[in-house]
């Protein structure tokens, strides 16, 4: 199997290179905008998704027999301003490999987003339930889903949401950071969510990968639009205590600061975001055997790995 992963220095491209599990199970090839990885050691080439027709000499360059597209833009807050290349990147690109991948057979897996819902629910979303995006980012997703459920490639979109690593651009680094300088901060607490690992998503994108490949498999039961996430919801505060509270217990920090909750309205930003966006995330587990463990376990182990230094490539994984 040839696997082609797009998007390969982002938070959850490391976490795959890391990880090692893709190159175990083929020829792995890892594209990024300048064609240079920031860890691991795939065969590199440059992958720029808004350029559509190098995306498309790329894949027919490359012949993969599995796409996995670990890029986006996103930037959530910049795509009110910039929705154009939000939109060409997150929502066109995916159905210019879905087209491709129709044509070949080869199997797309894309992730997507909690903020493809409107956020005025108060228990956690299924698949199927009507989306409405409240931004541009959130738009630019939902069309990409679109564009690659019309393509005709199998696929699986797995959504996930308040995605974090011990690398890379996230709210657990964000506040590590700002909680090493100040006695206080202010967060927002009236937004609901699920904080998700990448290792998380990695593993379970593993184990589905297993699951569809494995010779009794049935692929047309094995494909669509799965929520991958840790379980258990919080809020961005819930979230900061928690990671405070973390950091001072495995040594990362002397003391926490003290953090104040403050509503939505006191912390303005360009993009509006959904309230509440806790996804369900049953149907990935009954689908895929994949336990999806609460978001505090991940939590506890991202922290485990910023204490002892062990960053790069040495993420721990069960999954083989
Ligand atoms: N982060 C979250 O909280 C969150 C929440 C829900 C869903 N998701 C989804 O989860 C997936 C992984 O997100 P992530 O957190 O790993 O994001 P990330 O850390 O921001 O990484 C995104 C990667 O995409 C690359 N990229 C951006 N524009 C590109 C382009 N035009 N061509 C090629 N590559 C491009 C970036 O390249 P550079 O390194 O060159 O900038 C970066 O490496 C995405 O589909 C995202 O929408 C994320």
């Amino acid at each position: 199997m040839k696997i082609l992963l797009l998007g390969a220095n982002g938070q959850l491209g490391q976490t795959f290179l890391c990880q090692g599990g893709l190159a175990r199970r083929g020829e792995l090839v890892a594209a990024s905008r300048d064609g240079r990885l920031a860890v691991g050691e795939a065969r590199a080439v440059v992958g720029d998704l808004s350029d559509l027709t190098g995306l498309q000499a790329l894949l027919g360059a490359e012949q993969p027999d599995l796409v996995i597209n670990a890029a986006a833009y996103t930037s959530v807050d910049k795509a009110e301003s910039d929705e154009d290349m939000a939109t060409r990147v997150n929502g066109e690109a995916p159905g210019v490999i879905g087209q491709w991948a129709a044509q070949q057979g080869a199997l797309v897996i894309h992730y997507s987003t909690d903020y493809v819902f409107p956020g005025d629910a108060s228990d956690p979303y299924p698949t199927d339930a009507p989306t409405g995006p409240q931004g541009a980012y959130g738009r630019s997703k939902f069309a990409g889903e679109e564009a690659l459920r019309h393509s005709g490639a199998p696929h699986l979109i797995l959504r996930t949401a308040w995605v974090y690593s011990a690398v890379g651009h996230n709210f657990l680094r964000t506040m590590l950071r700002l909680g090493a300088n100040r006695d206080e901060l202010s967060v927002v607490a009236d937004q609901h969510g699920t904080p998700t690992t990448t290792t998380l998503i990695v593993e379970g994108t593993l184990a589905a990968i297993d699951r569809y490949t494995a010779t009794d498999a049935d692929p047309t039961a094995l494909t669509g639009t799965f929520h991958l996430t840790a379980s258990g919801e919080t809020t961005w505060h819930g979230f900061a205590e928690a990671i405070f509270a973390g950091a001072t217990a495995v040594g990362l920090m002397e003391k926490s600061p003290t953090v104040h909750p403050i509503a939505s309205s006191e912390f303005p930003t360009p993009a509006r975001r959904p309230a509440y966006s806790v996804l369900d995330n049953r149907e990935f587990t009954t689908t895929f055997g994949y336990p999806l463990a609460d978001w505090r376990d991940g939590l506890h182990a991202t922290l485990s790995q910023l204490s002892t230094k062990k960053r790069g490539c040495h993420v721990d994984s069960p999954h083989p």
